[in-house]
């Protein structure tokens, strides 16, 4: 039988965001410790970005660390932050030879010194990359951000560099710390939760959610390639009736 889908190609998703969550469910159904799930995780981390890379995919934002996981207990939080670092070292090669930029949203300024230094390091060596750009989200919160940018904007209005009238979308999403990226056309949240977990909230209000039961250890790429066909299937009318 002839399949007449079109290609996936015609539908990619400009930009996917991805929550990774269930690291810690995994574990412990193995009886394993959670940092075990977080370590599985990040290698899932290297074999996504490589597949949304050769797919099409122009951003990935992967939340890593939110600004509530420092509630998390101080070994956890050591051993993501230990992961990540191990991720940068690494990676950096292979990203930069498959063309990938890395960058980095959140409250950098509260990471470890060594993980600050190897974010310095990645993006320096990946900012003329053309490829996918790779955004991690570290110590994020989507509410601290926009209230940074209504800081921003109540200060320059007083400072009268800004006119109140002339105050729109295209002015909060400048003083975002997203304000250089697309919109999210794809959220992926794994491990069976529904919810966005104050993750990109200005910037995801026209994204389709796509979720799924598998923990994000178990994230390969055919489930990526999953998502990615689910999407291509979707029609997008932004509000208005016809697809855009
Ligand atoms: C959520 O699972 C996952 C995290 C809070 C951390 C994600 C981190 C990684 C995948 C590894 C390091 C990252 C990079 C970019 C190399 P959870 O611990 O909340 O799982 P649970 O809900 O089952 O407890």
């Amino acid at each position: 039988m002839i399949d007449m889908k079109p290609p996936l190609t015609h539908k990619v998703p400009q930009h996917i965001a991805i929550i990774m969550d269930g690291n810690g469910r995994w574990a412990q159904s193995r009886g394993e410790p959670r940092v075990h799930g977080h370590r599985s995780g990040a290698q899932r981390v290297r074999e996504v970005v490589e597949a949304a890379g050769q797919q099409g995919v122009k951003v990935l934002t992967l939340y890593a660390f939110s600004e509530e996981n420092w509630q998390r207990p101080i070994e956890e939080v050591h051993a993501l932050f230990s992961l990540l670092v191990s991720y940068l070292r690494e990676e950096i090669e292979r990203l930069h030879e498959n063309g990938v930029q890395l960058c980095s949203i959140g409250a950098i300024e509260k990471l470890p010194e060594d993980c600050q230094q190897w974010l310095r390091v990645v993006e320096e060596r990946t900012r003329s990359n053309q490829g996918l750009k790779l955004v991690l989200a570290l110590s994020y919160s989507s509410r601290t951000d926009i209230l940074r940018a209504v800081r921003g904007i109540a200060a320059a209005v007083k400072e009268g560099t800004l006119d109140e009238q002339s105050i729109g979308e295209a002015t909060i999403n400048s003083y975002l710390s997203t304000n250089l990226l697309p919109e999210p056309d794809l959220l992926i949240r794994t491990s069976g939760e529904q919810r966005l977990s104050n993750f990109l909230l200005w910037e995801m209000a026209y994204t389709e959610f796509y979720f799924t039961k598998v923990h994000w250890p178990d994230f390969s790429r055919a489930d990526l390639e999953a998502a990615l066909s689910d999407y291509a299937e979707r029609e997008r009318r932004f509000g208005s009736i016809h697809p855009q």
